[in-house]
C-alpha cells in the first residue's frame, strides 16, 4: 500500500516517529504548483500555520485538520465545516501545565525572579543586602481570572493552595468554579479594577480579539499585574506597552504577544517592569508527548472517516 500524503509544519521526530512509514510526510508549502496542496489528504497544524477557507481549497483532497494545540484560532474552523473537513485539538491533557505556567509567570513577578536572577550572576552582587528587590507575598493578593475554563480551573485550583482570593470573568458563570475553589464572578470591569494580578486564560475569538486595551488597563491597581496566557491579540500591544511605559500598572507577564515573536527591537521588550517568555505554556515533557499522541489519534480517525476523538466544534 502507497504511503498516505499528509503536509506538517516543521513536525518533531517524536510525531513523526509515531506516524509511522505509513504516512509521506510533506513540509509545508502552499506555494503556487505544491505538490503537497495537490496530493495532501491531511494537515497537521504545529506551529501554527494559517489555515484558511482559500487554503482548503487549493487541497482538493484533504479530509482532516489536526492541530497540535488547543488554541485554533488560526484555523477556520467555520470554514472547514462548510467544506466537511473535520477539525481536531488537544484538549485537557495541557491544562495543568499551562497553569503551571501561569503560576511561575505570576511568582516571577510578584517576586522579582528575572531581575533577581540577572543580579545574582551580577558583579554588583557583593553582600547581602535585606532592602533590595522587596515583591508581593502572593497570598494577600487578589488573582482575577478572565477565562474560567478548563485552564482557568487549574488556575483556581493552584491559587486557591497559595491562598489568594479569587475573583473571576466568563461569559457565563460557572457555579462549579465558585463552589470548588472560592471564586467570585464579577463583570470584567469590576475584575479589573479590584485585581491585585490579572490572568488571561480564554481562548483567542471575535469577543476576545483586543479585550484588554488602553481603557481596561487604566481600570486596573497601579499595582497590579496583568498575565497573558492566552494569545497575543487579547491585548493591545501599543496600549500594554504605553501604560507600562508610564508605570500605569506595576508589571506584565506574557507567555505570548502580538505579533508572535514581537520584532527583536520591539520598545516593549527594553522595560524593566516586563517577564516574558516565548509560549511556553504548553512545554512540559509528558505533557507535549500526550498532545502529539492526541494529534496522531485525531489524524488517523479523520482520514479512516471516522468521528474525531477531539473534534473541535465551530459557534
Ligand atoms: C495551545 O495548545 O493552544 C498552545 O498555545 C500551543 O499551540
Amino acid at each position: 500500500m502507497s504511503a498516505i500524503p499528509i503536509m506538517g509544519d516543521g513536525l518533531p521526530q517524536p510525531l513523526l516517529d509515531l506516524l509511522g512509514n505509513g504516512y509521506r510526510v510533506y513540509e509545508w508549502d502552499t506555494s503556487e504548483g505544491s505538490e503537497a496542496l495537490a496530493t495532501c489528504v491531511g494537515v497537521i497544524t504545529y506551529g501554527h500555520p494559517r489555515v484558511d477557507g482559500p487554503l482548503m481549497d487549493r487541497m482538493p483532497h484533504m479530509k482532516i485538520v489536526s492541530n497540535h494545540g488547543v488554541g485554533v484560532d488560526h484555523i477556520d474552523v467555520a470554514a472547514a465545516k462548510a467544506r466537511n473537513i473535520p477539525v481536531g485539538n488537544t484538549p485537557g491533557c495541557l491544562d495543568a501545565a499551562t497553569a503551571d505556567m501561569t503560576m511561575a509567570l505570576l511568582l516571577a513577578s510578584a517576586r522579582n525572579i528575572v531581575t533577581g536572577d540577572a543580579f545574582a550572576r551580577g558583579p554588583e552582587f557583593v553582600h547581602y543586602d535585606p532592602s533590595i528587590m522587596i515583591g508581593h507575598e502572593v497570598s494577600t493578593c487578589t488573582l482575577g481570572i478572565v477565562g474560567m475554563g478548563r485552564i482557568g480551573k487549574q488556575v483556581a485550583k493552584r491559587a486557591r493552595a497559595f491562598d489568594m482570593p479569587l475573583l473571576y470573568h466568563n461569559r457565563k458563570r460557572d457555579e462549579a468554579a465558585e463552589r470548588d475553589y472560592g471564586a467570585q464572578y464579577r463583570s470584567l470591569d469590576d475584575l479589573l479594577r479590584e485585581s491585585d494580578f490579572v490572568a488571561l486564560n480564554c481562548p483567542l475569538t471575535k469577543d476576545t480579539t483586543g479585550l484588554i486595551g488602553k481603557r481596561e488597563l487604566e481600570l486596573m491597581k497601579p499595582t497590579a499585574t496583568l498575565i497573558n496566557m492566552a494569545r497575543g491579540p487579547v491585548v493591545v500591544t501599543s496600549d500594554l506597552y504605553e501604560i507600562l511605559k508610564a508605570g500605569r500598572i506595576r508589571s506584565a507577564a506574557l507567555d505570548v504577544t502580538d505579533p508572535e515573536p514581537l520584532p527583536r527591537d520591539h520598545p516593549l521588550l527594553k522595560l524593566s517592569n516586563l517577564v516574558i517568555a516565548p509560549h511556553l505554556g504548553s512545554a512540559a515533557h509528558k505533557t507535549r508527548r500526550r498532545m502529539i499522541e492526541m494529534t496522531v489519534e485525531n489524524l488517523a480517525a479523520g482520514l479512516a472517516g471516522q468521528a474525531l476523538p477531539y473534534q473541535v466544534h465551530s459557534n
